[in-house]
């Protein structure tokens, strides 16, 4: 057996605490990435952390969450056993409380952690929400992780302007821990959702450091979370590991994989894939490269 909840997701995260390093949580929709991941974890030999948007829910389930939740986290629980690494899911973005409800209250391996992210409310709205998740958690005695987020990372959170304000302040997140108990804290220090990154990222290690460390002050250190982290450079996430980050998130970067890897098999394999006589031809759509991957000259997601 080798899906693992809560309990054994802290201790990973202690240890990366203590070493400096991190683990990635890489988003799954569907079963290609999800066995993908766990035959590229069991090559390096490394536990995989896997994480379902509600979206990735709704679409895994045909538009039932719940369903796509249970049909996501029971095919990685059964595929897992064929692999000797310890893979953990974790519940990412999660905004709706009776979702979240019924994730802790599941009578399965999983998740071994829940996103609550309440990070577009004001402050206060945003620890009792939080307060809330933690105290469902508690109360169902499970041992799942609740990660939380302060400060707000563009992309999904769209309008908001890249000004100091958009940023976690330190003193801040140090209220914000005391007050929620949440166990894991997402932080904004630039990063962004999705492929419309371009390459004017203003990255902020000193916030991550400036964080990790009135944490630590305070006796209250916790793992800190990058969000956003397709396309961040080797070297820009080591120097953030050294600051208390402990969890990765990527998304855009094994879609990206995936579609690419599809699309270059298509076009490989064009001669045999021709529509039969009075099907219609729409090849010239599918191989038009920038109707799916529209943002290629600005970020590379590859990374
Ligand atoms: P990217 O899609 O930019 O990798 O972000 C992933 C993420 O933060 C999931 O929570
Ligand atoms: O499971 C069967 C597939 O959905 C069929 O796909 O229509 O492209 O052959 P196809
Ligand atoms: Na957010
Ligand atoms: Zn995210």
């Amino acid at each position: 057996m080798t899906f693992y909840g809560g309990d054994e997701l802290a201790k990973v995260y202690d240890d990366a605490l203590a070493e400096g390093f991190g683990l990635v949580a890489s988003n799954v929709a569907e079963p290609n990435v999800l066995v993908g991941l766990m035959e590229g974890a069991a090559r390096v030999d490394s536990d995989l952390l896997l994480q379902l948007s509600s979206g990735a829910c709704s679409f895994a389930g045909n538009g039932d969450p719940v369903a796509g939740l249970q049909a996501m986290g029971t095919y990685a629980e059964l595929v897992a056993d064929q692999y000797d690494v310890g893979v953990f899911l974790n519940m990412d973005h999660q905004t709706d409380l009776e979702f979240v409800r019924t994730q802790v209250g599941l009578d399965r391996r999983f998740p071994s952690s829940i996103m609550i992210d309440a990070s577009h409310e004001p402050f206060e709205e945003n620890v009792a929400t939080t307060r809330e998740v933690v105290e469902m958690v508690a109360e169902a005695e499970t041992d799942i992780l609740v990660e939380a987020e302060l400060g707000r990372i563009k992309g999904v959170e769209d309008e908001i302007v890249a000004d100091e304000a958009f940023y976690t302040d330190p003193e801040e997140a140090v209220e914000f821990v005391d007050r929620t108990g949440c166990d894991l804290l997402a932080i904004s220090v630039g990063t962004q959702h999705g492929v419309a990154k371009g390459k004017d990222l203003e990255l902020r290690p000193d916030i991550a450091r400036d964080v990790h460390e009135a944490l630590e002050d305070h006796g209250l250190s916790i793992p800190l979370v990058l969000h956003g982290s397709s396309g961040i450079l080797p070297e820009q996430l080591q120097e953030l590991l050294q600051y208390g980050i402990c969890k990765v998130n990527k998304d855009t970067h094994y879609q990206y994989e995936y579609t690419r890897t599809a699309f270059d098999y298509f076009r490989e394999h064009e001669a045999d894939l021709l529509p039969p006589e009075g099907v219609a031809d729409d090849r010239d759509d599918f191989f038009n490269e920038s109707a799916w991957a529209p943002n290629k000259d600005h970020f590379d997601p590859r990374v």
